[in-house]
């Protein structure tokens, strides 16, 4: 039995969270600068099911038995396993490596499981198709989230820029002119669970205003779709910078993220926003390719921990 390896990138929601959650359209985008590698090594001297499970980056070498039953590894193989119905894997060594920063954003959890899945169901013979994979990704997804959206497992699995509503049929884009994102880390960790809680005890309590929030955000991701398919990406920073604001008035914002949104503007940047739950993690600017680098320094000298281009490439 050979070895198997499967990654997959991280990912960035360009316009629509949190609505979403409330069957808004949102739009993301893969992030390759970053990914997750998934590993399996068979050992054909060790006993079935002996399954040795290594993630360095997070200080994990464990059997995979010792795991807790809500470990996400462990979730994701038993997931697998169940779909091909198979009883327990042969004895390998899975290793899990990934340079997408954790809790920030970037769909790390969603990654892990997209390049896990695909690996085991590999290394079993069956690889799964890309609806299967994310599916199941979707049900890693619940251990993170809760009631997640599905639209970290959808990005990343089919690694394109999606315009996602929930529970329709995916829509990829198409890109005619390339664009230029710069992420920007506040290094602040903030569970999505904790803001899409606080979002929707906020949208019971008053849920026209709310509601009427959501669709003016989900009129922001349709208004950004056109900007994207016509091939004019510049329209993006007022729609991110009408965008933030109404995040602003979801109080899912913080005063980390106001400035360096705000740091990004003054260097230069076409618009910003906070990106993904909020309240810490990460924010995205557009950008001319040719002050990626002063608004780059403009966001760490505002505390930006991390900063990562990402070019939006063409695609048909
Ligand atoms: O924190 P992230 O990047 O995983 O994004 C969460 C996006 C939300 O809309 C806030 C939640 C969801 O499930 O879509």
């Amino acid at each position: 039995m050979p070895a198997f390896a499967a990654s997959a990138p991280g990912k960035i929601i360009l316009f629509g969270e949190h609505a979403v959650v409330y069957g808004q359209p949102a739009i993301a985008v893969p992030v390759s600068q970053v990914k997750t590698r998934a590993l399996i090594t068979p050992n054909p001297a060790g006993s079935t099911g002996f399954v040795r499970i290594q993630a360095p980056d997070i200080g994990l070498d464990a059997k995979l038995e010792d795991l807790p039953a809500d470990n996400p590894l462990l979730v994701a193989i038993n997931l697998v396993i169940a779909r091909l119905g198979v009883d327990r894997l042969p004895a390998c060594t899975v290793r899990i490596s990934s340079t997408i920063p954790v809790a920030a954003g970037l769909g790390s959890g969603a990654a892990v499981a997209v390049a896990m899945i695909r690996a085991v169901s590999a290394f079993l013979g069956h690889r799964l198709p890309d609806e299967r994979v994310s599916a199941l990704a979707y049900e890693v997804e619940k251990i993170h989230h809760g009631t997640p959206s599905g639209i970290d497992n959808t990005v990343i699995t089919y690694a394109l820029p999606v315009f996602y509503i929930r529970h329709l049929p995916i829509e990829t884009l198409t890109v005619p002119r390339e664009f230029t994102i710069l992420i920007g880390d506040t290094g602040v960790s903030s569970p999505t669970s904790v803001t899409v809680g606080d979002v929707r005890r906020s949208w019971q309590a008053e849920p026209d205003r709310y509601d009427a929030f959501f669709h003016q955000i989900g009129n922001i991701s349709q208004t950004a779709r056109l900007a994207i398919e016509e091939g004019q990406p510049e329209k993006l920073g007022l729609l991110m910078d009408q965008n933030h604001e109404l995040l602003q008035k979801l109080d899912v914002s913080s005063p980390e993220l106001d400035r360096l949104v705000e740091s990004a503007r003054f260097a230069g940047a076409l618009g910003a926003k906070l990106s993904g739950g909020g309240r810490g993690g990460n924010m995205i600017a557009l950008v001319r390719p040719d002050s990626l680098e002063l608004v780059a320094n403009h966001l760490r000298i505002a505390g930006a921990v991390r900063t990562i281009p990402s070019i939006i490439h063409r695609h048909r």
